[in-house]
């Protein structure tokens, strides 16, 4: 793992940014893989400056997104697939047929997982994907117990996840009990990985899947499997990381990915 320990949020977005930047630009057929969240939302606000002020172009990208509530519409405001049109691919010119995400209608529900494991086939994987990571250690909606080896299926969410989320809702109860959400093993396809974190909050998931055994306890550690991920965090985030030392370095270097 590469570990970039920025001064604020919008720094490390700038770093991310160029990761998905290159991506963009040195492939026809690009396919992005979009997180919700709030810790992703800086690197989507400079992708969007890039596409308004330097005229980066989206129009040959796919992309799909990580995961989905079961049960609400998907123009519901806090679908995820509506979440993603509107912190990101409406202000760029990507065709909304192209964005992707998992079927959360509770009446298709039990087939969803396998259907968008082939429409990620079809689209040749993911070239770059974007995550965040839940205070819990989850990534996507893979809770802690999730089998290393998952696919994309329908979890149950805790409690703790629900009540992490209740501010995007009116209410805890509204907050539904199920996601479609790729497995660990779908996102370790995907042939990057950036994940973003920032603050106090998340130092514990941060030390845990960077330093951790791997361990579905803490399901993001799952990526020190992955040959190729950058973890951006900011020194909040990486405060509980017994060797920030040796990180912060890596901010200096030149990104690894342009030596892959
Ligand atoms: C949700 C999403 C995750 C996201 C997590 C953290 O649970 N399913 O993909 O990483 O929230 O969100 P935030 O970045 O707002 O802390």
């Amino acid at each position: 793992m590469e570990v970039v320990i920025g001064q604020s949020a919008e720094e490390l977005a700038l770093y991310a940014a160029s990761m998905v930047r290159d991506v963009v630009r040195s492939k026809d057929h690009p396919v992005l893989g979009l997180a919700t969240g709030s810790s992703p939302l800086p690197l989507y606000t400079e992708l969007i400056r890039a596409h308004r002020d330097e005229g980066v172009s989206f129009a040959h990208v796919s992309a799909v997104t990580l995961d989905e509530y079961v049960g609400l519409p998907p123009d519901h405001p806090q679908s995820y697939h509506e979440v993603i049109r509107q912190e990101f691919t409406r202000h760029v010119d990507i065709d909304d047929a192209r964005v992707f995400s998992p079927d959360g209608d509770p009446a298709r529900a039990m087939d969803a997982g396998e259907r968008y494991e082939k429409v990620l086939s079809e689209l040749g994987g993911v070239d770059v994907q974007i995550l965040g990571i839940g205070t819990d250690g989850h990534i996507a909606f893979n809770e802690p117990g999730s089998s290393l080896q998952s696919r994309t299926r329908i979890k149950t969410l805790t409690d703790q996840t629900r009540s992490d989320n209740a501010r995007f809702f009116g209410s805890l109860d509204e907050v539904p009990i199920h996601a479609l959400t790729q497995g660990l093993d779908t996102i370790l396809d995907a042939r990057r990985v950036v994940l973003m974190a920032t603050g106090q909050a998340k130092a514990q998931a941060i030390a845990a899947m960077v330093e951790g055994p791997m361990s579905a306890s803490c399901p993001a550690s799952v990526l020190q499997w992955h040959p190729h991920v950058t973890v951006c965090v900011d020194e909040a985030a990486a405060s509980l990381l017994e060797h920030a030392g040796y990180y912060r370095t890596s901010f200096e270097r030149k990104p690894s990915w342009q030596k892959w």
